[in-house]
């Protein structure tokens, strides 16, 4: 892959807590408007991958760009500088409690803008109703639902219009027709705005609609990466566990 063209570039990247060396020298690309998929077990390190991509854990060595910027060596100002073209979908939605939905929604905008009160409303109004939630604009979190919070957290990671999303299980816990929005809404987005993203998830049906490319992580090392229908037909053991049960899970057309 040339890198120019690459808007994320990991290279060698090793994290261990403490004896437990969860990511072991990971490679991958993300290509602008592509969206990679990563699968993987349980504690397989998706989620400290993403975390480590946005600045939030530092890794014991290698290199994440975007862009031109080197994360890993940045700090402050400068990761705050990065984090406003990237948006992130957390795996429990991690909504503030505290805030309603809309100031939930708003609160990228307060901290990385100085948008006028009534242009920030305005946006706020705009992306809630992308997702579909005008209506509990005014509610906390704690009195909607988890599909419902994954929406708002979707609606929070786009305010800033990122170049790159991650997204840790958008669709996980969720009731396949609220699953299936979920995806709609983010196709819609790829489309709409060639938007790279990386999208952690083990569900099958988002494996299948969202992905370009999956990259499988196991023992802290892509094990095997490739398009869905390359995957499909892989002989690797682990591969065709995740990817039969997808498939046998899914309505029979036959
Ligand atoms: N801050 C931390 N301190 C110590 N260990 C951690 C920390 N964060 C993650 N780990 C460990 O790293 C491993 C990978 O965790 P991670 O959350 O990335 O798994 P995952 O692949 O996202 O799993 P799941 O599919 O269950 O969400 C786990 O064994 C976890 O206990
Ligand atoms: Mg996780």
């Amino acid at each position: 892959m040339e890198n120019e063209l690459l808007l994320l570039q990991i290279r060698e990247l090793r994290k261990a807590f403490g004896e437990q060396k969860v990511l072991d020298g990971i490679d991958l690309g993300v290509k602008k408007g592509e969206t990679l998929t990563i699968l993987g077990r349980s504690g397989s390190g998706k989620s400290v991958l993403l975390k480590l991509i946005i600045g939030l854990q530092r890794p014991d060595s290698g290199s994440i760009r975007i862009g031109d910027a080197e994360v890993t060596r940045m700090a402050g100002d400068q990761l705050d500088e990065i984090r406003k073209k990237i948006g992130f979908l957390f795996q429990y939605s991690a909504l503030y409690d505290s805030l309603s939905v809309e100031e939930n929604v708003a609160f990228p905008l307060r901290r990385h803008t100085r948008m006028p009160d009534h242009e920030r409303e305005e946006r706020v109004r705009e992306l809630l109703a992308r997702v579909g939630m005008e209506s509990a604009a005014a509610k906390m979190p704690g009195e909607i639902s988890g599909g419902m919070k994954k929406r708002v957290g979707l609606a929070r990671a786009l305010a800033m219009e990122p170049d790159l999303m991650l997204m840790d299980e958008p669709t996980a816990g969720l009731d396949p027709l609220t699953a299936a929005e979920i995806i709609d809404l983010i196709l819609e987005l790829q489309r709409a705005r060639s938007m790279s993203s990386v999208v952690v998830t083990h569900e099958m049906q988002t494996v299948r609609a969202v992905s370009d490319r999956i990259a499988m992580l196991d023992e802290g090392r892509i094990r095997v990466e490739g398009a869905f229908e390359a995957l499909k037909h892989s002989r690797d053991s682990l591969v065709a566990a995740f990817v039969k049960q997808g498939i046998e899970g899914e309505p029979c057309h036959a």
